[in-house]
C-alpha cells in the first residue's frame, strides 16, 4: 500500500532581525509586554522591496530537496499555502514554480492561513496515495511584515507576525511504518471576522475606498481574547481525536510540533495533552508567528537540531483565522 514519506524539509527566513525594542521605538509596547503575553523575542521581516512569499520559498524548497536528496526539477507539483500571496492573483506556487524553473507543473494556492500547510499536507497525502504525484513541495511561505499596522491602533497584531517560508517534500513510500498516518481538519466561519483583513473586498462596490484606509479596514483585525479561547479549546481537542482514531497514546509520541501563534497557547495544549514541556517545540521567541510556515519551519529547526530524528512519532496541530484548525500524525 502507498503511503506518504517526508522526504525533506528546509526553510528560509530573511536577515534582518526585529526586536521587540524595534517595535516599542514605532508604537507604545514593551519588550516585557510581548514576551510575557506571546513568548515571541524576535522576528525576521524582509529587508527589500519586491520580495514575496514566493521569493523567501525559493532557497526553502532548494534546502528541502537538497536534504530529500532530489532535484527541483523532480519537482512535480507545488502546493503553497499563504494568507499573504505575493499579488491578489494569480497564488504563489505560479510565481514559485517560474522561479524555480517549473514550466507545467501544476501549482496549487491553499488559503487557510495558520492551518494551511496541514490542509495542504492532507491534499498532497491524497495526491500521493492516489498515485497522481511523486515529488510534492508543500511549502508555507508569509510576507506579513508589509501588512501591518505598526501604530497603537495595531499593536495587538502587529508583535505577533513576522515573515518566513517553509517546505516539505513529500513522496511516496511503501513503509507504512515512516509516513503520514493520519491528517484531520476543520473550518468554522462563524468566527471568520474575528481574525481577519476586511478590505479591500470584491464583496464591496467599490472593493477599496479613501473612508476604508481611513478607518483602517486595511489591517488585520483580531479579536485576540476569543482566538485565544478557540485556539486552546479546538488544538487538544483535534490532536486528541487524531490520537485516538490511531490508537495512540501521548507517551508514544516523541514531539509536538505545533503552530507557532503564541508560546502561552501552545504550553496551555500541552498542559490539556498531558503531554511533558520537553516534547514541545517552540521557536516562536525567534520567528513570531510565521501562519502557512510555521509548523514546516518549526519542523526544519527540530529535525537539524535532533529534536525530531528518523522514525520519531510527530504530532503536528494548527489553529487560526477562518476559523481553521487540525492535527496530523506522522511518523518520520
Ligand atoms: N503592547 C502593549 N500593550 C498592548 C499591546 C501591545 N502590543 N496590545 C494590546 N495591549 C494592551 C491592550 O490595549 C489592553 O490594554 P487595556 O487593559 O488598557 O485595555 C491590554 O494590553 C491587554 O490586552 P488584551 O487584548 O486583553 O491582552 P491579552 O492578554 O488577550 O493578550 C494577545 C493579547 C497576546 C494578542 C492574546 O490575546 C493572543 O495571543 N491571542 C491569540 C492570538 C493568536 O493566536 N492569533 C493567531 C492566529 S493568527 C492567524 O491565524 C492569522
Amino acid at each position: 500500500m502507498t503511503r506518504t514519506a517526508i522526504l525533506g524539509v528546509g526553510h528560509h527566513v530573511p536577515s534582518k532581525v526585529v526586536t521587540n525594542d524595534d517595535l516599542a521605538k514605532l508604537f507604545d509596547t514593551s519588550d516585557e509586554w510581548i514576551q510575557q503575553r506571546t513568548g515571541i523575542k524576535e522576528r525576521r521581516f524582509i529587508e527589500k522591496d519586491n520580495t514575496g512569499p514566493s521569493d523567501l520559498a525559493v532557497p526553502a524548497v532548494k534546502m528541502a530537496c537538497e536534504r530529500a536528496g532530489i532535484d527541483v526539477a523532480e519537482i512535480d507539483a507545488i502546493i503553497f499555502a499563504t494568507l499573504s500571496p505575493d499579488f491578489n492573483f494569480p497564488g504563489s506556487g505560479c510565481f514559485l514554480g517560474d522561479k524555480l524553473g517549473l514550466p507545467g507543473v501544476p501549482a496549487l494556492d491553499v488559503r487557510n492561513q495558520c492551518s494551511g500547510f496541514l490542509y495542504g499536507l492532507q491534499v498532497a497525502d491524497a495526491w500521493i496515495r492516489a498515485g497522481m504525484y511523486r515529488r510534492v513541495a508543500l511549502v508555507g511561505g508569509e510576507v506579513h511584515s508589509t501588512g501591518l499596522d505598526f501604530s497603537d491602533a495595531g499593536r495587538d497584531v502587529a508583535v505577533l507576525f513576522g515573515d518566513g517560508a517553509a517546505c516539505a517534500i513529500l513522496g511516496p513510500t511503501e513503509d507504512t511504518s515512516r509516513c503520514v498516518l493520519d491528517t484531520e481538519i476543520h473550518a468554522d466561519g462563524s468566527g471568520a471576522k474575528l481574525l481577519w483583513t476586511e478590505a479591500p473586498a470584491s464583496a464591496y462596490i467599490p472593493r477599496i475606498t479613501h473612508e476604508m484606509i481611513d478607518d483602517r479596514r486595511v489591517w488585520p483585525a483580531m479579536n485576540g481574547k476569543q482566538v485565544f479561547r478557540w485556539a486552546t479549546a479546538k488544538m487538544p481537542e483535534v490532536a486528541l481525536s487524531v490520537l485516538e482514531r490511531n490508537g495512540v497514546g501521548i507517551d508514544d509520541l516523541a514531539l509536538l510540533v505545533p503552530h507557532q501563534a503564541n508560546r502561552r497557547i501552545n504550553e496551555l495544549v500541552a498542559q490539556k495533552l498531558k503531554l511533558p514541556p520537553d516534547k514541545v517545540m517552540h521557536n516562536i521567541m525567534h520567528y513570531g508567528n510565521t501562519t502557512a510556515a510555521s509548523i514546516p519551519l518549526a519542523l526544519s529547526e527540530a529535525i537539524e537540531q535532533g529534536r525530531a530524528k528518523a522514525g520519531d512519532l510527530l504530532l503536528f496541530a494548527a489553529f487560526g483565522s477562518g476559523f481553521t484548525w487540525g492535527a496530523s500524525l506522522v511518523r518520520l
